[in-house]
């Protein structure tokens, strides 16, 4: 537990955890440090040194200066400001006039720094070098517009985990001598850095194969990492923001749909690119760049509303998706109550079973952790989930726990994720055979368990997979030998030197076999583990404190999903673990916690986004429609989240049709 202390800056007197860098301690107090390359949830890199501070007479840099109680800070002296003047100069050196027609004008941080400073002359030159632009695919790099922060590299490093961006070199002349004697110290090392740089891929090529979430093009500062898509597109100021929940996955990410009309012709609102608070949320490429998903050009069609009017008289089940707001699952339970419709919704059914069985034993209606709690973890499990793809922000959790946390983890699927396993050499990937599950959670208990306290049958039954087995061991061992050497001697008799045998011991390593024997736990080989699976999981547990498991929809639907709900509650009543659980779509969270549902079909189906005998779809043109309905972009409601929090969403895109709420009316 971390300690609240006192801190002073600028003669205000703050309080803080210790050990909280400076720079958040001041963020959260509005006491305004300038600050370039750090991200809030990754490593500081110290790039850019404009947040230099002085701390009790020593200059430091507030991103990586952990405060500790009575610390005294003044964020702005004599020095500093010539600093800081020099770093945004710095910045300026070569950097092309062109602000007229580039993307992150309006909101570019070189623009505002540049401001901020004063900056109204350039002391500094440099022969610039060939800094021709790339194009990656989803993403357009300009180096000529970079600023070397590396805070792209770093979110791909630090968040999301693909590690598919690096600085290389750049191929600069030397920066003149003179500067390093004339210069202000931090910014000349700052520039002596920068100038040898631009940014690369990390697999050596032009072309970039990452899992596309836009996050590096979203943290740039500057219009040097731009998509491709909206390139060109807008003005920054002309964008109008519309907060949103994103509707892809149970993440929950807080975004706006960046709005402005479509084109001179056309005044209907048009989405042109979703953005992020990228301090505190990261997006993944479905989130940023799969916006344009309304169901466009509906008006009302009275002749289909009144076909559903008789569908709904005929039906006795309404089968539908997660992917609907809370208000709408309400709008279900209230039609199912009034009308006695069966409510079928397969996949939130499962969840809901395997929560309500999960609250049998663990006592607690919800599993107790969120993705903040488990980033900050020092081992993770991950077990039932392709976490690449089902959240992508519990993919992030993880990343960020075994990176910027230095934690440790074991990511449990049949199939190894290559993006999983080049996280970083702490995390152990295990492809286990398909339904394996329940044996792993029986490990994990059996690995983590407090015995003491898991009830006697759990006790028995981990005891039941362990036997003894002999194995031969290879050990070396040192032995002494006796050795006859040959010396020369002086024969005091003759007065001659003669050749004598005297006998010398030594050590020697000596191989040897032995026989021994050892635990051997049947569960290991159940799910494949290799044979230095206990060895790893040594090294991995060192200093760890924190423990953290997510699980995923690959036990809710497991054929004895009801004992892994039971085993998942008793791992978290009855060890370190805190757990996390993967709602399967957007809102399975609110569907089960609204939702009365059921197993079966009746005999006349409606629809609601899948098939029925009569189906109202918001997936517009080419689904199978009887009647449209608004997508999640072109509704207000609100969805509940992994981190079981009820998000509010609004409308980007206009909506002309009806919507389900039409029903519950009389
Ligand atoms: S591309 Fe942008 S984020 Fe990356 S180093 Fe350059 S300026 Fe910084
Ligand atoms: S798009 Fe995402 S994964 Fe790809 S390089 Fe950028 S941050 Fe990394
Ligand atoms: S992680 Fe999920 S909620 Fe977040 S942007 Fe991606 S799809 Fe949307
Ligand atoms: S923000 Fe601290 S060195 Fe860049």
């Amino acid at each position: 537990m971390s300690n609240t202390i006192t801190i002073n800056i600028d003669g205000k007197e703050i309080q803080t955890q210790e050990g909280t860098f400076v720079l958040n301690a001041a963020r959260a107090n509005d006491i305004f440090i300038p600050a370039i390359c750090y991200l809030t949830r990754c490593s500081p890199t110290l790039a850019c040194r404009i947040c230099i501070v002085d701390i009790d007479g020593k200059q430091a840099y507030a991103c990586n200066a952990k405060s500790k109680d009575g610390m005294s800070i003044s964020t702005s002296t004599e020095n500093i400001d010539k600093e800081r003047r020099a770093i945004m100069e710095v910045y300026d050196v070569n950097h092309p006039l062109q602000c007229g027609v580039c993307d992150q004008s309006g909101e570019c941080e070189l623009q505002n720094y540049t401001l901020e400073m004063g900056v109204d002359s350039q002391s500094y030159t440099v022969k610039d070098v060939d800094r021709s632009a790339h194009n990656w695919g989803h993403l357009h790099y300009d180096p000529g517009l970079c600023i070397v922060c590396e805070r792209c590299v770093t979110s791909c490093k630090d968040m999301i985990g693909d590690n598919a961006l690096t600085t290389i070199a750049r191929g600069a002349d030397a920066l003149e001598a003179t500067y390093k004697e004339e210069m202000p110290k931090d910014a000349y090392a700052m520039w002596n850095k920068l100038n040898k740089s631009v940014i690369g891929l990390t697999n050596g090529t032009d072309i970039l194969d990452c899992t596309s979430c836009g996050e590096c093009a979203s943290v740039c500062p500057v219009g040097a990492l731009v998509d491709t898509e909206f390139m060109y597109k807008s003005n920054a100021w002309e964008l109008s923001q519309v907060p949103a929940t994103c509707g892809h996955c149970s993440a929950g990410c807080q975004i706006t749909y960046d709005i402005k009309h479509t084109s001179i012709d056309n005044p209907e609102d048009k989405i042109y690119r979703v953005m992020n608070e990228w301090n505190y949320v990261s997006l993944c490429g479905a989130g940023r760049y799969g916006f344009d998903y309304q169901n466009a050009n509906v008006e009302k069609d009275e002749g289909a509303f009144e076909k559903a009017l008789e569908a709904f008289k005929k039906a006795d089940t309404i089968k539908f998706t997660s992917t609907i707001t809370n208000e709408e699952a309400y709008i279900l339970e209230k039609l199912k109550d009034k009308y006695g419709y069966k409510l079928v919704n397969n996949e939130a059914k499962s969840f809901q079973t395997f929560l309500a069985n999960y609250a049998t034993v663990s006592g607690t209606s919800l599993y107790g952790s969120d993705l903040k709690e488990m980033a900050k973890s020092g081992f993770i499990i991950s077990l039932g989930t392709a976490l690449k793809s089902d959240n992508p922000n519990a993919r992030y959790a993880f990343n960020n726990s075994v990176t910027v946390n230095k934690g440790a983890g074991i990511y449990f699927h049949p199939v190894n994720d290559p993006v999983v396993d080049g996280m970083n050499k702490n995390v152990l990937s295990i492809a286990h055979k398909p339904l394996q599950e329940e044996a792993i959670l029986y490990l994990i208990l059996d690995l983590f368990g407090d015995k003491d306290a898991l009830p006697s049958d759990i006790v028995s039954y981990l005891a039941s997979f362990h036997s003894t087995k002999t194995i031969t061991v290879t050990e070396t061992v040192k032995e002494k030998v006796i050795e006859i050497v040959k010396e020369m001697k002086l024969n005091e008799e003759t007065g001659e030197e003669e050749e004598i045998e005297v006998e010398k011991s030594k050590m020697v390593p000596k191989k040897v076999s032995k026989e021994v024997e050892v635990d051997d736990n049947a569960l290991l080989s159940m799910i494949g583990a290799a044979d230095d699976f206990t060895e790893v999981l040594e090294k991995f547990l060192k200093k760890k404190e924190t423990f953290s498991l997510v699980i995923g929809a690959d036990l809710y639907n497991h054929p004895n999903a009801k004992n892994c709900a039971r085993l998942v509650g008793l791992v978290e009543k009855y060890s370190k673990f805190t757990l996390v659980m993967i709602p399967s779509l957007t809102n399975t969270l609110g569907v089960a916690l609204i939702n009365e549902l059921s197993d079966d079909e009746g005999e006349y189906t409606i629809g609601y986004n899948v098939q029925g005998d009569f189906t109202l779809s918001a997936l517009g043109a080419g689904s199978a429609c009887d009647l449209d309905m608004p997508a999640i972009n072109q509704q207000e409601g609100t969805l509940t989240s992994i981190n079981k929090r009820v998000n509010p969403t609004n409308v980007a895109i206009s909506y002309g049709g009806k919507n389900v709420g039409v029903f519950s009316l009389d």
